[in-house]
Order: structure tokens, then C-alpha cells, then sequence
């Protein structure tokens, strides 16, 4: 029994899960062991199926159901070309939560996935978005801030909680980005969030299977090394990551600036441009989250790495962030005692 039992109830319903924290899906990282880890300890794993094709995804799926026997979610980006497959898969197996990430994605596959039982969670950039998604069937909104690592919009946590939570009631919504202790978890959930979603913070637990490079760089950097990749030009969008900085994040800078030459220069027509600048970074977070080659790759995370001090196991990095919250709230029930008898004692009667 835990404090915040009554805050995140609507989160905790929805997920089937002991604490409504769910671990956000992370390309490479977030594979049977860790999201198994993350159910067994109380919260919520998501499979990441990135670039996975559906025979993988369902191995995936089968080997988490070994690890774990508490609920799971799979993560699908919308651009896959295999989306059908894909949820045919989670239909197959019966997945019970799916998130749909990377756009907008069509009712038909909100409808596809409901039509077999599944729960569809979509990403809320926006207000307006957010009630869209609503319209189209969504069942929970996550809302993820510019301090997450990974691809991310361009505006922060914070202002998206104060815009999208008091407009949006009908479905729970979930808030990422930037989230590293408890505190901060139940900030949100007091401003009506029904739970949380994090993934930096999950990184370095021992059960993940990212290279131990890969975890090394984490624990060294703080939230400045933390930065979004830079478009140099206007005439060619860059989709921003947040990555620690590394030679690869620098060697991007000239690359795009080579690029652009060439193309002003006559030597490149505009869409190969565009497409070499943008598969520069292609494979590059399996480089250094499987490989470890934390300097060529791409060492996606979010402003909270600067709160990843250690490597420890999932239950434990559950634990503090749910005594966290816990001791904050007590903390200031407290300080609201003090208070109210301070109060009582200005206001006594003169006998
Ligand atoms: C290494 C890494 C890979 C990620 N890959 C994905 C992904 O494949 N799909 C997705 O929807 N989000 C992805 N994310 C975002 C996370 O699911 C999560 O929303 C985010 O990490 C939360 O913010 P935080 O990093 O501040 O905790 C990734 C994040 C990281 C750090």
C-alpha cells in the first residue's frame, strides 16, 4: 500500500500495473529482459520494436511472456512499413496495451487494434492533437516534453502538462520527458496525470542489455551534455534527437554543411541531399547501445541523465522514485501541520 495509490488509481487501472509508471520504449534497450523487469517490479514495460519485422517482434513478445506473467505493452512506429504485420502480431498475441509513436497515426489502425481487445496510446504534441487522437479512438495520451531523450518536438514538459492535462480529461495521460525522481512524478500527478513515463533513468539498470560503454557515458554525463541535434539549414529539416554530445554529434555539423555545398554547388540534386543527411544517423543507436562505440553512434538521452549516478537494479530505481514521492508528500502534510497549529496557537481566545 503506498500514498500514491490514490493519486495514479486512473493510471494504475489502465495499465494493470502495481505503480503507474511505465518504462518508455527505448530502440535496442527495451527488449525482453528490461521490460520484464520493469512489469515484475510493479511498473510497466514496452517493448520497442523500432525497425523490428514482425517475425522478430513476435519472438520478442514470446520470449517477455517467459520472463514476466504481469501486463506489458509493445511500442510501434507509425512509418514502419510493416505496420499491418506488426499488429497482426500483437493481435496474435494478444498484446494488451499498444502504443503508437513517430505522427498521427489512421483510425483504421486505432480500430484494428481495439477491434481484438487491445488499448491504443498515442503521443499528444499538442492540445489540439491530443483531443484529435481522442476523436480517433485513442484509449491514453502520452505527452513527452523536450527534455526526453530520443527524437523529440519542440517544446518542454512542463508547458505541454500545463497546456494538454487541464483540456484533456476523457482518456489518462501519461507525462515524459526529463522525469528523474519522485518529486517531479508527483508533481504531475497532482496536476492531474494519471502516470508517468520514463526512460532515461531505466537505461543503466542492471537488467538492460545496452553496452556497458553505452551506461558508462550515462553515469559520467550531466544534463547539459544532453543536446538536441542541430539543422543547419532551413531548405533541409532535421527531425531533433537528444543525444549526449560526441564526435558524432559534431562530425553531423559538417556533414550537413558538406552536404549543402555540394547541392548549392550543382553537384547534388536537392531530395539526395536531403536523404544523405538524413541516413547519416542510420544505425547509429545500434552502434553504440549494442556495440558500444559511444563516439561514432548515437547515445540517445534526456536531460535526466545527469540523475543516473549508478547501475542498479529496476526494482530498486522503482523503489526510489516511489519513496520519493512518497516522502514528499508526507513532507509537506507535515509542514501543513505546523502550520495549522502555529495558526491555532495566534488565534487562541484571551481567557
Ligand atoms: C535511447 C532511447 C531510445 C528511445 N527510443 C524510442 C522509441 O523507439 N520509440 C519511442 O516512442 N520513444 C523512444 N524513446 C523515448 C522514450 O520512450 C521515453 O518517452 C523518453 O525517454 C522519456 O523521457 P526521459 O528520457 O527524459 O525519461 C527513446 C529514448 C531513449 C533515451
Amino acid at each position: 500500500m503506498s500514498t500514491l495509490d490514490g493519486l495514479w488509481r486512473r493510471g494504475t487501472d489502465f495499465l494493470g500495473s502495481d505503480y503507474a509508471i511505465m518504462g518508455g520504449a527505448m530502440s535496442w534497450v527495451s527488449e525482453r529482459h528490461l521490460v520484464a523487469a520493469l512489469s515484475n517490479a510493479g511498473a510497466f514495460g514496452v517493448i520497442a520494436n523500432g525497425s523490428m519485422p514482425p517475425e522478430l517482434l513476435e519472438q520478442e513478445i514470446i520470449e517477455t511472456k517467459a520472463l514476466t506473467d504481469k501486463a506489458f505493452g509493445v511500442n510501434l512506429i507509425i512509418m514502419h512499413p510493416q505496420l499491418d504485420a506488426l499488429i497482426e502480431v500483437c493481435k496474435r498475441q494478444n498484446v494488451s496495451h499498444v502504443v503508437l509513436a513517430g505522427g498521427i497515426p489512421s483510425g483504421n489502425h486505432i480500430k484494428a487494434i481495439k477491434e481484438y481487445g487491445g488499448k491504443v496510446m498515442g503521443f499528444a504534441p499538442s492540445a489540439i492533437i491530443g483531443r484529435k487522437l481522442v476523436r480517433l479512438g485513442a484509449d491514453a495520451l502520452v505527452i513527452e516534453g523536450m527534455e526526453a531523450g530520443g527524437h523529440i518536438g519542440p517544446v518542454t514538459t512542463s508547458v505541454l502538462a500545463q497546456e494538454v492535462l487541464p483540456q484533456i480529461r476523457e482518456v489518462p495521460v501519461f507525462i515524459a520527458g526529463g522525469i528523474g525522481r519522485g518529486e517531479a512524478m508527483v508533481s504531475y500527478l497532482e496536476m492531474g496525470a494519471s502516470g508517468v513515463q520514463l526512460g532515461t533513468r531505466f537505461v543503466c539498470a542492471s537488467e538492460c542489455i545496452a553496452h556497458a560503454k553505452f551506461k558508462e557515458l550515462f553515469i559520467r554525463s550531466q544534463a547539459r551534455d544532453a543536446i538536441p541535434s542541430v539543422q543547419l539549414d532551413p531548405d533541409f529539416p532535421v527531425i531533433p534527437v537528444r543525444a549526449i554530445a560526441n564526435q558524432a554529434t559534431d562530425h553531423f555539423m559538417r556533414f550537413q554543411k558538406e552536404v549543402i555545398e555540394q547541392y548549392r554547388g550543382g553537384a547534388l540534386d536537392k531530395k539526395t541531399a536531403q536523404l544523405k543527411i538524413e541516413h547519416f544517423w542510420a544505425g547509429a543507436l545500434r552502434k553504440a547501445v549494442i556495440d558500444g562505440d559511444v563516439e561514432h553512434g548515437s547515445v540517445m538521452a534526456g536531460q535526466s541523465v545527469g540523475m543516473v549516478s549508478k547501475i542498479q537494479p529496476v526494482r530498486e530505481i522503482i523503489e526510489e522514485l516511489v519513496t520519493q514521492g512518497e516522502e514528499y508528500l508526507s513532507a509537506r502534510r507535515d509542514r501543513h501541520l505546523v502550520l495549522a497549529s502555529e495558526r491555532s496557537e495566534e488565534f487562541q481566545p484571551i481567557a
